[in-house]
């Protein structure tokens, strides 16, 4: 039975991990996205301050924390190591620093839930600990490559076991001496930037990491707000050397773009809609989104510029706009990459046709997202032909039908905002982990005047 409710949480004697596979969303074709909305806060940077805060010393409070599956199991994994955490609060968290040197060896393995985040750049601080660690996680997160990490953690020193396949669970050999390098990521990746910065602050000289591509800079941005001294050479090298200090720092944290994009889309596309999304973070590593829908014909203005803790900030109203298709710039790849989703979405409601190439890593995302949103696409009338780097989308009209998300939280919202443009109502099978990145999506939507029905068995 559907559950015609805004509130998305019921509690039921389940277990979370029950409930994470039988969760069905169900979407009225139509209607229009209207209203101001606060959107949860960035999963990046509330993983990071977690992260900071505990290796830092001193008191670090963080307000507008993510809530969300994949933050909370790095929060735990800290807790387990004995650090202080309190909260989270409405949002509120406050660390009680132990310092880079102050971890305790935990009495299990940490589960990393579906967070790739979590895993990777955990990776490279526990590579630095004088203890042993075993990393795990999710069925999505423990077929995920690690080698990317392990690889240039090895080249420091480190001491990782993964599986034959170079994929978690990750033993963690504690007590090894970790030396900096000279390492150009092969891929452009901020979690292999980032996991390199933090053992860099362990490895004895120089860690120098260059991107082919700029990525997001949250944890370059954040170790400088906890007082560590951070190097860069233009936009794709950066540089830290071991044994500094962190101090603990107040951290505001703001609402997640990525989040913000479902809302972006679902906007553009659907006739008479009108939303203002409050808060937003806008760091130029993180707004090929906005870039590449204005490239469509999208209308998204950017208010009241500033900078909250670090970051550039603003309040982003978006309007209904006619869009088109178009070859997306490569160099816009890396700043849209976890909003190909959404993205392929607003392709499928323009006129013409929308190419992406340079995106091979949508494929080892939590899910293959080329080929599970164009199988979606398909299951719904739209013409989208997955390559071995993108997809070639032919906008046209959607229909109703039943779409599988595969448990990828970014799939299951996408398909919640084509239902604005469907000429039938929308079946999304596996969504319970829209909670790792989007707590309180169902209920925001209703808001914004999006009803999705639930039904959990
Ligand atoms: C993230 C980096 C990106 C992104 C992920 C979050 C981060 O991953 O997809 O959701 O917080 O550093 P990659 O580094 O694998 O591109």
């Amino acid at each position: 039975m559907f559950v015609s409710s805004p509130n998305p949480i019921r509690k039921t004697a389940l277990s979370p991990s029950r409930l994470m596979t039988h969760l069905t969303f169900y979407v009225q074709p139509g209607g229009a996205l209207r209203g101001r909305l606060r959107i949860p806060g960035d999963k990046s940077i509330s993983h990071r301050a977690i992260m900071l805060g505990s290796l830092a010393e001193g008191v670090t409070t963080i307000t507008g924390f993510l809530e969300g599956e994949d933050c909370l199991a790095t929060l735990k994994a800290f807790r387990a190591m004995g650090v202080r955490i309190d909260g989270p609060e409405r949002g509120r968290v406050i660390v009680q620093g132990v310092g880079l040197h102050g971890l305790s060896a935990p009495d299990g393995p940490l589960d990393m839930g579906n967070s790739g985040t979590s895993m990777r750049l955990m990776s490279g601080l526990l590579a630095g600990q004088a203890f042993d660690t075993v990393l795990t996680g999710d069925a999505s997160l423990t077929r995920r490559p690690m080698r990317r990490v392990t690889e240039p953690l090895t080249k420091m020193g480190a001491h990782i076991e993964a599986t034959e396949t170079g994929s978690a669970p990750l033993r963690i050999h504690g007590g090894q001496r970790l030396t900096g390098i000279d390492y150009p990521l092969p891929i452009a990746s901020a979690q292999v930037k980032s996991c390199l910065l933090l053992a860099g602050l362990y490895a004895g000289g120089l860690t120098r990491v260059t991107e082919p591509a700029p990525t997001r800079d949250h944890t370059e941005r954040m170790l400088e707000g906890f007082g560590y001294p951070v190097q860069r050479e233009g936009d794709r090298v950066v540089m830290v050397t071991g044994g500094g200090r962190l101090q603990g720092a107040v951290i505001d944290v703001p609402a997640d773009i990525s989040s913000a994009a479902f809302f972006l889309v679902g906007a553009s596309i659907a006739p008479d809609s009108d939303l203002l999304l409050e808060h937003v973070g806008v760091n130029p590593t993180r707004t090929g989104v906005i870039d590449i829908l204005r490239l469509m014909g999208a209308d998204i203005d950017l208010q009241n510029p500033r900078l909250a803790g670090g970051e550039p900030v603003a309040d982003l109203r978006v309007r209904y706009a006619p869009l088109h298709g178009i070859r997306i710039p490569e160099t816009l790849v890396p700043l849209a990459i976890d909003e190909f989703p959404a993205l392929f979405i607003a392709a499928a409601c323009a006129e013409g046709v929308t190419v992406l190439t340079g995106a091979a890593e949508l494929r080892v995302k939590e899910s293959d997202r080329i080929q599970v949103m164009a199988d979606g696409l398909n299951a719904l009338g739209v013409a989208a032909d997955p390559t071995a780097d993108g997809m070639v989308i032919q906008g046209g009209n959607l229909s109703g039908g039943t779409v599988a998300s595969h448990g990828d939280h970014r799939i299951a919202m996408s398909f919640t905002m084509a239902a604005l443009r469907a000429s039938g109502a929308i079946t999304i099978h596996d969504c319970a982990n829209v909670n790792t990145s989007f707590p309180g999506f169902v209920p925001l939507a209703w808001n914004a005047g999006l009803p999705v029905a639930e039904q959990r068995v």
